[in-house]
């Protein structure tokens, strides 16, 4: 859908690229001609996956050994990142954790881990990316990845998604304030798209089912339809889009939404019955 050097001489640096949507999205990025650093905590998975992704696209992956929700790691690696390929023109915000578990449940500790790893761990690299690239009048763009669930809140996610209804405000803003320095910003809400990290820290046994049946389309995300999403909104071809969030779902939370979306368990005899009820009622 895109011709091949799409993103050619662009330097995407990818948090949480070693694993699920995030490699999915630098695998793209690669295919399209962009050079990409995947960056998390754990090195052995990171250099697993570069030489994977190397092998398979002949693109360049530097992986870099990251913690997010350290301030001066994040000007480290971006330090290794300009010092490896002269410059970085992208930052993707995918890194993230989550659980599920009633609010009441948690611990303070259980709560402080996962919004400092989305909303202080995206705060922190848009932060020093931010800086470096304004010192440098250099141009670049930022896609954030969050959820449907940004928007609408969710039980049972709680800190998950007060951090990313938080990246979700982060978006919205600085892709107007830093608009002046050439820097544009937009993101991503993901709906249900099958990643181990994912399934096995958020679906319930037994329960998987349900998630499909709630999604209008009847199936969960396939992750290039993700990807390529990305690859449109990280490339210059969208710069006019700025500060928006834009949802992959199938659907799935305007069906909760929208206020007579129920009745799609009513047969055609029912619809018929339902036709006649109000006909009578108009004529009275
Ligand atoms: C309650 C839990 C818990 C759980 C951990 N904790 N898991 N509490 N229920 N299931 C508590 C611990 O007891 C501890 O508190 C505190 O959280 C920190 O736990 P650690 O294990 O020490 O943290 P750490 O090793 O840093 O691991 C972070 C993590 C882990 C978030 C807990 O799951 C992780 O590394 N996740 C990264 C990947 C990930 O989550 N991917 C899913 C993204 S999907 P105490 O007080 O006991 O010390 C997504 C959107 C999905 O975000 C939307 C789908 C539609
Ligand atoms: P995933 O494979 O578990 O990805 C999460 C990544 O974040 C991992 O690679 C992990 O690597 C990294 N990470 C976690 N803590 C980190 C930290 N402190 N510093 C640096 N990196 C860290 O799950 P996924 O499903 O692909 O999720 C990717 C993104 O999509 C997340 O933002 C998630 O919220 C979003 N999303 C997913 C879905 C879905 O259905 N899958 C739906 C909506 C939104 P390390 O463990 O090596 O650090």
């Amino acid at each position: 859908m895109f011709q091949t050097d799409l993103l050619k001489d662009k330097t995407i640096f990818v948090t949480g690229g070693g694993t699920g949507l995030g490699k999915s999205m630098a695998q793209r990025f690669l295919e399209l001609g962009a050079k990409v650093i995947i960056a998390s905590r754990k090195m052995e998975i990171l250099e697993r996956t570069a030489a994977e992704l190397m092998k398979a696209t002949g693109g360049e992956v530097l992986p870099l050994a990251l913690d997010v929700r350290d301030y001066g790691a994040v000007n480290g690696a971006l330090e290794a990142a300009v010092a490896h390929f002269g410059s970085v023109d992208i930052l993707l915000n995918n890194a993230a954790g989550n659980f599920v578990s009633p609010t009441e449940a948690l611990s303070h500790k259980a709560f402080d881990v996962i919004v400092d790893i989305v909303l202080r761990g995206s705060y922190n690299t848009t932060l020093a990316f931010g800086k470096h690239w304004i010192a440098k009048k250099q141009a670049a763009r930022v896609l954030n990845i969050v959820t449907t669930y940004a928007t609408t809140g969710s039980g049972y996610v709680v800190p998950s998604a007060i951090a990313k209804s938080g990246v979700q405000t982060l978006t919205k803003s600085l892709a107007v304030e830093w608009a002046k320095y050439g820097i544009t910003m937009n993101a991503i809400a993901p709906g249900p798209f099958p990643t181990e990290g994912a399934w096995a820290r958020l679906l319930p046994p037994g329960l998987e089912q349900q998630f499909v049946e709630r999604i209008p389309l009847k199936r969960v995300g396939e992750h290039i339809e993700l990807a390529n999403l990305a690859a449109y909104l990280v490339s210059d071809q969208s710069h006019y889009i700025n500060g928006e969030v834009i949802t992959i779902d199938g659907g799935e939370w305007l069906k909760g939404a929208g206020e007579f979306n129920f009745l799609d368990v009513l047969t055609p005899q029912e619809w018929g019955e339902m036709e006649r009820q109000v006909r009578k009622a108009n004529k009275q």
